[in-house]
């Protein structure tokens, strides 16, 4: 092969990552082709202890090897010979290369499965540490109504454990496809569908070999939790700044200014933010490699492995990054305290209350209007003023943030009950 060929083709740089999950492969392709009388027992043997000691050793890919699978069966025939010459047999490189990313996939998601899991558990932890908080919440960044600061934490608990949730795509063996159509040799494919934990085994060696959806639904069950961790990110950017002072990172978190001596930088989350857009890239590359293939295996698919690889790594240490985060964060509830005891948060408090004493909604709502419109605060209203704007002055409070959390009491809402609840719930991971 021409060497700007050689190069331009090559995969020994993304390969380096499947390393260990080929030799796997390899290992149980042997243990059929013994069980099925294909090679003897001695030469399995032979060829076993040699991949075994490929994976204890590791392996240099140079680029001369192309790929991984060259690369081991070349290093195998230095280390035990001839019977090395038998081990691809009823095999092609495409159903070893499908088979080498199907487990790839199957262990990072597991991986991140557990980052996230972490970082759900960080925000349980830190739920239950701080039940009792109460904080604006927020629409369109706009103060809206108070809620605990432990129910908005929540929200994001819910979100990573749907996250969680979908990192769950099934591992279908593609080994025993061959480069397409199967083989002559009596092979086996559920042997090695089952020597390797695989929860089913290909039906069809044209798709076995094509078929990367698989490669998709990872990267972007990845990248949704990539966007989830950039939402938490920003806010956690956003709460720590000197206008909204709700929480602070510790000095292991931040870092300096190489100017400014007073920065406490959030590095480390305006990156889990800013990679989101790397993962989010990695999805529509992947896609748009498989749109235009024609049916059967084409070396376009060898670019489907680096947005894999590259999300799984992204991604795991952005949910990591982001459970210390939660972890270390210090909250200031008397800061939240006062920014929750703005007038304007009980607007909607009040309208509640009339709709209890009778008034229809949309009458109590123009009512409260008004009076939002008119400028005054409403602890500064009068009995008699607020007659004058058709209020019963008993719905017009007083409130507190905490009164008006625990008013809350619909399910699913802010109030301390619905927070013991949803803190009881069984754990998804
Ligand atoms: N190196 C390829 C890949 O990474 C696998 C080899 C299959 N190539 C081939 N010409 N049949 O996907």
């Amino acid at each position: 092969m021409d060497d700007l060929v050689l190069r331009a083709v090559a995969s020994v740089d993304d390969d380096r990552h499947l390393l260990t999950y080929d030799v796997r492969g390899s290992l149980a392709h042997v243990a059929m082709l013994a069980a099925a009388g294909v090679v003897t027992p001695e030469q399995a043997e032979r060829i076993s202890a040699g991949l075994h000691l490929i994976l204890a050793e590791g392996l240099e890919l140079a680029l001369e090897d192309e790929d991984v699978h060259m690369a081991v069966e070349r290093r195998l025939e230095a280390l035990i010979g001839d019977d090395a010459r038998l081990l691809h047999t009823a095999r092609s490189r495409n159903d070893q290369v499908a088979l080498d990313l199907r487990l790839f996939v199957d262990a990072k998601q597991a991986e991140l499965r557990d980052a996230l899991g972490s970082l759900v558990e960080a925000l349980e932890q830190k739920a239950e540490t701080h039940a009792t908080v109460v904080m604006p919440g927020y629409t369109h960044v706009q103060r809206a109504q108070p809620v605990l600061f432990a129910h908005a934490l929540l929200a994001f608990r819910d979100q990573f454990s749907r996250d969680v949730a979908r990192l769950d795509i099934p591992f279908v063996s593609p080994l025993g496809a061959g480069a397409l159509a199967g083989s002559a040799v009596p092979i086996d494919p559920a042997y090695t569908a089952r020597a390797l934990g695989a929860s089913d085994v290909f039906s069809n060696s044209i798709d076995a070999v094509s078929d990367r959806d698989f490669a998709a639904e990872f990267v972007f069950a990845a990248t949704l939790a990539a966007i989830h961790l950039s939402q938490l990110a920003e806010t956690l950017i956003l709460w720590c700044t000197a206008e909204f002072g709700f929480v602070r990172l510790p000095d292991s978190l931040t870092t300096g200014s190489s100017l400014m001596p007073q920065k406490k930088n959030p590095d480390c989350l305006e990156l889990v933010r800013g990679r989101a857009g790397q993962s989010l890239g990695d999805l529509v590359a992947l896609l748009t490699t498989l749109k235009g293939l024609p049916v059967g295996y084409n070396r376009d698919l060898q670019e489907t492995k680096p947005p894999v690889i590259r999300a799984a790594e992204t991604v795991r240490t952005s949910a990591l990054v982001c459970a210390l985060a939660i972890e270390e964060l210090e909250v200031d509830a008397a800061a939240m305290a006062v920014a929750a005891s703005d007038d304007g948060l009980f607007a909607t408090d009040i309208v509640e209350r009339l709709v209890a004493s009778g008034v229809a909604f949309r009458d109590a709502h123009e009512r409260v209007a008004a009076v939002v419109r008119s400028g005054a605060s409403f602890s500064s209203l009068s009995a008699g003023e607020w007659l004058e704007f058709g209020i019963d002055p008993s719905c017009a409070g007083p409130f507190t943030p905490e009164a008006s959390v625990a008013s809350r009491t619909s399910p699913g809402g802010t109030s301390p009950a619905s927070l013991r609840a949803q803190l009881s719930r069984p754990r998804r991971t």
